[in-house]
């Protein structure tokens, strides 16, 4: 994040006990005194003393008989220094409690840590309530206020306690709960020796592109990601999903997915990669449901918290990423329910978008809090609406939610998709934002009649050309928006991956996608096969695993002339072409991302005897 440096210079100057102490007691040398004296100074020493102590109370720097204080402290610290320092910045929005009343519950952000670790504030010792330690046990069953009893704000219901804390809260920030989440956080890592720790400024990205990863399928699920998930081909998407399997099976079945699909370990791999930032996808159901919504809510929602923690502990930036929206801004199944648009446009077109809006107000009431200022880089405003939907009326939604989002808090740099427009149509729209709205073009050969049967050598000099120009000509406010990522791309040269075109569907490469009948791959004939791609890794030959890992190498070339790029996605069950991950363990990947064999300005290898229809 741009302003990642200041805000961690508040939190080290915003130090208010060290003052305090520095200005009330001094200890004087000299020889003995008369006892009057002594008298006197304590007296004075009293006296002074009280009325610092009642002009911090009035300032309502302390508060009186109460576990508020520490809160109070670290936000009025927080608070002067802004006034001081940058006006127009706003301040982390205070804790409620879920039942919309004022909590006397620590924010999340009162007793963080200066990259060190360390509280700056006295929070522990304050909060001297009926809990016998900070470091308590677990709280358990019979402690849950009984109107939480069984819901998903219940700790003692959680599958997976790994890194969360165990101790309830019913505080909220944003009407979200913070529930789960460690009261200190240190943003001292960095995920590699070339890029900045989280707590210093990134810089430019236009001069220092990011190389980030999705973690997509994760808690937005796509069958062509997680196939055992949708055993059978009623089950389309996580609307139908959540359907067949009711309220308490559905959230069985996401709850184990959630804890054990992507886990501390990814985070640790995805640094070591040598990769920079993470995006993480997500859907509305993390924050809430409509209606007779069958989706479940909130549980994703403790997962993301976790997830940005452990993105946290290796140094990885993090886009959020609003991958599903009320009523579905695509008809697409990763949109969470395929096959109706009903954002924007559509019967609750209007009020789907307006729900979208008050979705973000929460979100960048929460994600303002100090504790998300070093990490969360890239506030995604919503994934891929449809093509379908009038430009004039996304820009105009767009106005909107870059407005609610900043007048919510959130001062870092916010994304809006090109939605499948490319990026010239968005030339000398939505301007005046500097480097505070990016665009994110999505770049694929593959859903594409014309390009999907390009031959090997073809296709890496496309990304070569075409998209090293793309990207140049979308960085330039003459010719594209300007800021530009490309927040997807992958390895995949086929649309081969089962359920990649939706449950039940087939290939443009074979001629078995719905309404067509004409094979796409290079012969376009009979000889069109989707069996190597479909192979499990192992089997890739030499030739093919050298074209993968050249086709990677120039597509990165070309979109590091944009802000950075993020893979789609860092892993699947069963499709090495979509898995970052699978493509390192293939070796069909650069081991770091930063240190490649190949890029643009050499010579396309020879790919051998690789057959161009498989
Ligand atoms: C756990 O959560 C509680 C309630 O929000 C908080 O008071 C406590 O400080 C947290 N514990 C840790 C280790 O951060
Ligand atoms: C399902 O999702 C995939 C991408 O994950 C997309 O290509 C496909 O068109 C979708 N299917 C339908 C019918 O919307």
């Amino acid at each position: 994040m741009l302003d990642a440096g200041k805000s961690t210079e508040r939190l080290h100057s915003g130090n208010l006990s060290s003052g305090e102490d520095g200005g009330v007691v001094q200890k004087k040398k000299g020889g003995i005194r008369p006892i009057w004296y002594w008298i006197a100074g304590v007296f004075v020493i009293l006296a002074i003393a009280g009325a610092v102590v009642g002009a911090l109370v009035a300032k309502d720097v302390i508060h009186v008989g109460s576990g508020k204080s520490a809160a109070a402290v670290g936000d009025t610290v927080g608070d002067t220094t802004e006034t001081a320092g940058s006006p127009s910045e706003t301040s982390s929005p205070p804790v409620e409690s879920s039942d919309g009343s004022d909590s006397s519950v620590d924010t999340p952000s009162s007793s963080s840590t200066s990259g060190t670790g360390t509280p700056t504030s006295s929070t522990t010792s304050e909060k001297s309530t009926s809990k016998p330690t900070a470091t308590a046990a677990c709280t358990t069953s019979d402690e849950i206020p009984s109107k939480e009893k069984g819901t998903w704000m219940d700790t003692t219901s959680w599958l997976d306690m790994t890194g969360f804390n165990c101790t309830f809260t019913d505080a909220t920030v944003g009407g979200l709960p913070i529930v789960g989440l460690k009261s200190t956080w240190d943003d001292s890592k960095q995920a590699n020796a070339n890029v900045p720790a989280l707590n210093k400024p990134w810089g430019s990205y236009a001069s220092k592109p990011f190389r980030g990863v999705s973690l997509g399928g994760w808690l937005s699920l796509e069958p062509f990601i997680t196939p055992s998930l949708f055993p059978d081909t009623s089950l389309v998407d996580e609307y139908s999903l959540c359907k067949k399997l009711g309220p308490k099976e559905a959230a069985k079945t996401l709850e184990k997915h959630y804890s054990t699909f992507i886990t501390e370990d990814d985070f640790k791999a995805i640094a070591a990669a040598g990769l920079d930032h993470v995006r993480i996808p997500f859907s509305y159901w993390a924050v809430k449901t409509y209606d007779d919504d069958p989706y479940v809510q909130g549980i994703s929602w403790r997962y993301l918290l976790r997830g940005i923690e452990w993105a946290r502990a290796h140094g990885l930036r993090v886009k959020l990423d609003l991958h599903g929206a009320p009523g579905s801004q695509n008809g697409w199944n990763h949109s969470g329910r395929q096959g109706t648009l009903d954002w924007l446009e559509g019967p609750h077109g209007a009020l789907n978008a307006q729900r979208t809006l008050d979705i973000h107000v929460q979100l960048a009431k929460f994600f303002s809090q100090d504790r998300y200022k070093n990490i969360i880089a890239f506030y995604g405003l919503i994934n891929e609406p449809a093509l379908a939907l009038s430009q004039s009326d996304l820009i105009l939604w767009t106005e909107k939610a870059f407005k609610v989002v900043k007048d919510n808090g959130f001062s870092g740099t916010q994304v809006f998709s090109e939605s499948m427009r490319g990026l010239e149509p968005w030339q000398g729209t939505l301007t005046g934002y500097g480097d505070k709205l990016a665009i994110d073009v999505h770049q694929y050969t593959i859903f594409d009649n014309a390009l999907t049967g390009l031959k090997h050598t073809e296709r890496v000099n496309f990304a070569c050309k075409a998209w090293t120009q793309a990207s140049i000509s979308g960085m330039n406010p003459a010719s594209g928006f300007g800021p530009t990522m490309v927040g997807e791309w992958s390895q995949a040269d086929t649309d081969c991956t089962k359920y990649l075109n939706g449950v039940g569907n087939g290939a443009r490469w074979t001629g078995t996608f719905s309404g067509t009948t004409t094979p796409y791959c290079p012969t376009g004939d009979s000889k069109c096969s989707c069996d190597l791609a479909n192979a499990d890794a192992s089997s890739y030959s030499k030739e093919y695993k050298l074209f993968l890992l050249t086709w990677a190498q120039a597509q990165m070339s070309a979109f590091e002339k944009t802000w950075g790029w993020f893979y789609w996605t860092w892993k699947t069950e069963s499709a090495p072409q979509w898995s970052y991950q699978a493509g390192l363990a293939g070796g069909f990947m650069p081991p770091l991302a930063y240190q490649r064999s190949w890029d643009c300005s050499k010579t396309v290898p020879d790919f051998g005897s690789l057959p161009e229809f498989y």
